[in-house]
């Protein structure tokens, strides 16, 4: 009897430590979508339409505060807005709009939420799919950018990009140089511009990628992660244990560094529903080309389409030193993504990189900067700091 007594004592006292070393879980969040998680954690969002110039629809998000200089944060590659909003009140749009900012989220074409264009239909138009992270930072970038700028009636804003997200700012700033006056303060987590480093499996698949592209075209699947694959996706990896174990531990850690402290069983459950979404084929042959061609360069169509749309037998490169826009970088130790020494590389070509912290976290993966249980220790302070510093200025 008193060995169950103190059984249970230590199972109480066990559970309040776990408890209150890591933030709650809200399981049905699983469940919920952008608007909802938004009314959920206080701040309720106004939904924009942005149109691009070549016609696609995008989804843009607003939480309204009072700071005079908004703040417009961009996703990655298979991301959409939710993927800042799934760890409760410590998402970063929530904290953010908690802390005064005016919080604006972007969607890029082909996600969820942007899978939409003035005549072209995703479902029967190869042509929409037509489109990699060129296009994601040229048109629905610029456009975005604008959106905010018209409803706002600022000059600049302030923008925090998070992995290919940071891509689209690099690709705008170079072939738009314009737009690099319209943003105050660029903040780049877990940057994607050289992928020079990645080890396997990214890199053995980078090598496979193109021919799996061609029979994939041949095929006729311009779209990667469609709803069909994506619900295939969800119901395997939210099962218990063994989705946990196959999808976290042997996929996606592979790829993205390992930190199962930061992205436990519980978090991976909310996070399958709403990643991967979709997303182009096109997007995925040109991050590998990244890799394989170790160039930050345009789309390499081979030499004699190059030559068509190019003028020229391969592709131009992006010119960083056009990218003029102040920018905060920080990566992590263990992201196997965004490698330190090509974060590095990007960093020694950016013309105006105002600040540049490696994480301390040994384990600071690819994705703690969004979904991290508690990225508000390790990782918000440098985004405050620098939305602070670039306030005033
Ligand atoms: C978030 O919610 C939890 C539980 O509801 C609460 O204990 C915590 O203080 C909240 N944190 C913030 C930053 O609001
Ligand atoms: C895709 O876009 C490129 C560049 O804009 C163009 O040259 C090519 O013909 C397009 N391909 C298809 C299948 O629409
Ligand atoms: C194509 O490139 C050549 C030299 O590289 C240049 O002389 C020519 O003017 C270019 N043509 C166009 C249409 O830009």
């Amino acid at each position: 009897m008193k060995f169950i007594n103190l059984l249970s004592a230590c199972a109480v006292i066990f559970s309040q430590v776990v408890s209150t070393s890591s933030p709650e879980i809200e399981s049905e969040d699983a469940q919920l979508y952008f608007e909802e998680l938004a009314v959920k954690y206080g701040h309720p969002a106004q939904k924009y339409e942005v149109i691009t110039e070549d016609g696609y629809i995008l989804a843009l998000y607003h939480l309204p505060g009072s700071k005079e200089v908004p703040v417009l944060l961009m996703h990655g590659v298979f991301g959409t807005s939710d993927i800042w909003m799934l760890r409760g009140n410590i998402s970063l749009p929530i904290v953010l709009a908690n802390s005064g900012y005016d919080v604006w989220v972007g969607n890029s074409r082909g996600n969820r939420y942007s899978r939409r264009h003035v005549y072209l239909d995703p479902d029967h138009d190869p042509a929409f799919w037509n489109f990699s992270f060129h296009e994601m930072g040229v048109y629905d970038l610029s456009a975005t950018i604008d959106t905010v700028i018209q409803k706002t009636g600022v000059k600049q804003l302030n923008t925090i990009g998070h992995s290919l997200g940071t891509t689209l700012f690099y690709v705008l700033g170079s072939i738009r140089p314009e737009y690099n006056a319209r943003i105050n303060v660029f903040i780049a987590l877990a940057p994607i511009c050289y992928l020079n480093h990645i080890q396997p499996l990214s890199s053995t698949i980078a090598k496979f990628v193109p021919v799996l592209g061609e029979i994939l075209n041949k095929l006729n699947v311009h779209e990667l992660f469609d709803e069909p694959t994506r619900s295939i996706v969800e119901q395997f990896c939210t099962l218990p244990v063994v989705g946990y174990k196959l999808c976290v531990e042997e996929v996606l850690f592979t790829f993205i560094g390992r930190d199962p402290e930061e992205i436990s069983p519980e978090f991976a459950r909310i996070a399958y529903p709403h990643f991967p979404s979709s997303c182009s084929l096109k997007n995925v042959l040109h991050l590998a080309q990244l890799h394989n061609r170790k160039v930050f360069a345009q789309y390499d169509y081979g030499f004699l389409r190059n030559r068509r749309v190019y003028n020229s037998s391969v592709p131009p490169e992006y010119d960083l030193k056009k990218v003029t826009m102040p920018v905060a970088i920080t990566v992590g130790r263990n992201d196997k993504l965004s490698e330190v020494e090509d974060v590095e590389t990007l960093r020694r070509k950016l013309p105006n990189v105002v600040s540049y912290e490696v994480s301390p976290r040994e384990e600071f993966n690819h994705l703690d900067d969004i979904w991290g249980a508690h990225m508000d220790v390790y990782l918000y302070p440098f985004i405050f700091k620098i939305l602070e510093q670039y306030s005033e200025s």
